[in-house]
């Protein structure tokens, strides 16, 4: 593939619906995104079938748009790249029939996207990063640490037990009222909060396996609110609440990252790089507290900004140009696949 190749990206795994146009040589032409927070919002949590509804009515249109604002037609595209999973099933063929439409109709070469694989390579986007690397991917779905060893091989060294960590977010903002989605809502809370007032347990911290889990934390938050009764619902109160969940989770992400990082160097020397991606990557405060914790053990952080961290469409395009390179194109029988863990893309053994 040419540098001057553009791939078209499309992603519906959620509740936000994008298209974007990326070049190969890393630069993004267009990226309309459509957020159905709104419609989802009176649910308190994404309604499958309303998503599904809402990305047949404003794909086309993004699509359209963004050829627009780059002055493309499709026939100065190199391919189109759409998610075809994890995620909610409707709006992964709403997104990946679009694709094959176009892929059929212009003959483009298609490229079915998995969507942890996007979060994945987005570094690679926006820094000059080699494999391998050590992934920390945090999002509403998956907790996960991934070694990233190249374009398809992803070895997962540590994933959570239990719950997501954008899941434990946004389970702690709805028990005090802070609505959906609930991440951004308890970091801003959490800024003015007392991380020390109240105690909250590290779930697994220090153990040997490089796993998370989040549900005893999250209902040790409920515990917290229960017993305060009227006085969880005072600002300060509630601020001190989510600065204290904050910290158990920095301490947490902290101690597991260093704890694969050790582990995977002691394989792979060159690894020096640990990258964070998906929705909670967002979280300006866990940033800071990896970064700090990266530059202790002599390692660079990237974390991607904060619109490639939640979903978006140019993460898509990206690995389509990823595997478009390698020469790894689908054709029109891929499925759209709910469930399809990153392992699963690791190429057979020659
Ligand atoms: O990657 P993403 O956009 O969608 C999934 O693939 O899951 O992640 C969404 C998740 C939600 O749980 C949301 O509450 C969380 O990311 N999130 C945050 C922040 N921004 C989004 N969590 C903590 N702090 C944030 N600033
Ligand atoms: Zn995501």
């Amino acid at each position: 593939m040419r540098d001057g190749g553009i791939v078209l990206g499309i992603e519906t795994s959620c509740d936000e619906t994008a298209a974007a146009l990326v070049r190969a040589d890393r630069h993004v032409l267009a990226a309309p995104l459509f957020s159905q927070l709104a419609e989802h919002a009176p649910y308190g949590g994404v309604v499958p079938e309303i998503a599904a509804r809402a990305h047949v009515e404003k794909l086309d249109l993004l699509v359209a748009q963004a050829m627009h604002e780059a002055g493309l037609g499709f026939g100065d595209l190199a391919g189109v790249a759409a998610t075809a999973g994890p995620g909610l099933i409707g709006g992964l063929m709403v997104g990946l029939l679009t694709a094959k439409t176009v892929a059929l109709v212009h003959d483009l070469p298609l490229i079915a996207v998995n969507h942890l694989e996007g979060h994945a390579l987005t570094a690679r986007l926006v820094a000059d990063l080699e494999f391998p690397y050590l992934l920390l991917l945090v999002s509403g779905g998956h907790c996960q640490l991934v070694a990233v060893e190249g374009v398809g091989r992803y070895r997962q060294l540590g994933t959570t037990i239990d719950d997501a960590l954008g899941e434990a977010f946004d389970k702690v903002a709805k028990m005090l009222g802070l609505g959906y989605p609930g991440g951004p809502a308890v970091e801003a809370l959490a800024r003015a909060g007392d991380p020390r007032r109240f105690a909250l347990p590290r779930p697994l911290q220090g153990t040997k396996s490089c796993d998370f889990s989040f549900s005893g934390l999250k209902t040790a938050v409920r515990h917290r609110i229960l017993a305060l009764g009227a006085r969880a619902g005072e600002e300060q109160v509630m601020a001190d609440l989510c600065a204290g969940f904050q910290a158990a989770v920095g301490d947490v992400l902290v101690d597991r990252s260093v704890r694969a990082m050790r582990l995977l160097r002691a394989e792979q020397p060159a690894c020096r790089t640990l990258v964070l991606a998906g929705g909670v990557a967002a979280n300006l405060y866990l940033r800071a507290r990896l970064e700090q914790a990266a530059a202790a053990e002599g390692l660079a952080l990237i974390a991607p900004p904060l619109a490639l961290c939640t979903d978006n469409a140019v993460m898509v395009a990206w690995a389509g140009i990823e595997r478009l390179r390698l020469g790894r194109v689908d054709d029109q029988s891929v499925p759209a696949r709910a469930r399809w863990p990153l392992e699963e893309l690791a190429p057979p053994l020659a």
